[in-house]
């Protein structure tokens, strides 16, 4: 889909457990600015709700797992993220909702920008309005 992507992640497995290292601009397609991460959401919350007008993300759920929906005005995908070792790309201008987080579901987002609200357009309306032009 467009702006969205799976990316798999080196992983060293061996009786100590398992590691992954992530590096800026090699691993992700963009150096990274910053790093938040999401925990102990109830099962059935479902958040996000946004697009972003620049921002490069990649979300990664390093313990159980969550589903996240992205959609275009043509699109719709669901994926579910369940591999510490798996990050989902979202790029410019995709809608996105996460939800069916598992008890303990952490979820790490890394991010291409500083936060900035003026970023996002957190009204579908107005998503299909300002997207439909690039689609
Ligand atoms: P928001 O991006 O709306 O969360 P989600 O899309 O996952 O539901 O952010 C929730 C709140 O946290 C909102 O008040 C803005 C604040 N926030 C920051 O201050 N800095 C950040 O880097 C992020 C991602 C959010």
């Amino acid at each position: 889909m467009f702006n969205v992507s799976l990316l798999k992640f080196k992983e060293y497995v061996d009786k100590y457990g398992h590691l992954s290292p992530i590096e800026s601009g090699y691993d992700i397609p963009f150096k990274i600015k910053r790093v938040y991460y999401i925990t102990k959401v109830d099962k059935d919350i479902t958040r996000g709700y946004h697009s972003h007008r620049k921002l490069h993300q990649v979300l990664v759920c390093l313990n159980g797992s969550v589903k996240i929906r992205v959609k275009t005005p043509n699109e719709e995908e669901i994926y579910d993220l369940n591999d510490s070792s798996v990050g989902l790309y979202i790029g410019p201008m995709i809608w996105r909702e996460m939800f069916d987080f598992t008890e303990g579901a952490v979820l790490l987002v890394l991010a291409s920008d500083y936060y900035d609200e003026e970023d996002y357009i957190r009204n579908y309306d107005f998503y299909l309005a300002e997207a439909g032009k690039r689609f």
